[in-house]
């Protein structure tokens, strides 16, 4: 439990922050994050499991409310056992091999050692007075009470989307003058205490048909090889002859030590 968090942001303004075991009622709350590409709501991880997290991880699933009680931001991680044979801590599968692990260890009982932070969003209105670095200070917070002391994140960096061509490794690793990441969502998780550990290669696939990734991208998708699409951080492959094209999201590993 985090008890009630109200925080307050450079801006003046202050929200409310609970676990959603805290305030169940508030699971699903929608609210318009913004500049979520189509084709990234097509996961086939994401579909089977995302919808449980505040269902089965409501303790380290967070909302944050403005002063009405509207929904403004919110928080997922999961709990996994990191120590397990054949497992690391941050996997090369990034964000789909954390959940996965994390439904199956809950599934047959496994004590888990370790948190994954699975996406933080703040409506679009809200965004750019800080809120996201309080929400991620919060989750850290949340995943200590639960008595697990590491958070690891598969961070996707959205601004990543405006440089496809780079490697996320050269990517991830440019740094500031005054040290810290040049990309401002990595800056936040650096800033929160996260230390960069490396590159999750394969962490987010989007597999579909030709006309499906038409659909998605209002893109002619007529040439095979590599594609770059807008919202994408790294190109989408187009084979014509198998009537596929897939896309390997890259994610940036960061260990929090609470
Ligand atoms: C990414 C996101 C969570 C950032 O939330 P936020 O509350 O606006 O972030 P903050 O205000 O804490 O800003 C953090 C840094 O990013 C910068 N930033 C925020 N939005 C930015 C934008 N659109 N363009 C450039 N920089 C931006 C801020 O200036 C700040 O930089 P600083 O270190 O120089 O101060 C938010 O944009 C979002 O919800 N996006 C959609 C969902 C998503 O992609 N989540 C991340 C992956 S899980």
């Amino acid at each position: 439990m985090l008890g009630a968090v109200w925080a307050h942001l450079d801006s003046g303004e202050h929200v409310h922050i609970t676990t959603l075991a805290e305030r169940p009622q508030l699971a699903g709350a929608a609210f318009d994050a913004g500049e979520w590409p189509e084709f990234m709501r097509h996961n086939r991880v994401a579909e089977a499991f995302f919808w449980r997290t505040t269902e089965v991880f409501a303790d380290i699933c967070l909302v944050a409310t403005s002063a009405d009680g509207t929904a403004v931001a919110d928080a997922h991680a999961v709990r996994f056992a990191a120590g397990t044979a054949g497992r690391v801590q941050q996997p090369p599968g990034g964000w789909e091999q954390v959940v996965v692990w994390a439904f199956d260890d809950t599934h047959r009982g496994v004590v888990a050692d370790t948190a994954g932070a699975l996406n933080i969003s703040v409506a679009a209105t809200w965004q750019r007075r800080g809120l996201a670095g309080v929400m991620l200070r919060a989750l850290r917070d949340a995943v200590r009470r639960s008595g697990v002391d590491t958070l690891v994140a598969p961070v996707r960096p959205p601004a990543k989307a405006r440089e496809p061509g780079s490697g996320m490794a050269t990517y991830a690793t440019e740094m500031r003058d005054d040290g810290l990441p040049r990309d401002p969502w990595l800056r936040t998780h650096a800033r929160a205490g996260g230390q960069f550990v490396g590159v999750a290669p394969a962490s987010w696939l989007v597999a579909g048909s030709l006309a499906q990734w038409r659909a998605w991208t209002a893109m002619p998708f007529d040439c095979d090889g590599a594609i770059e699409v807008p919202g994408a951080l790294v190109p989408v492959h187009c084979d014509i002859g198998a009537d596929h094209a897939v896309y390997v999201e890259p994610n940036v590993w960061f260990r929090h030590d609470l």
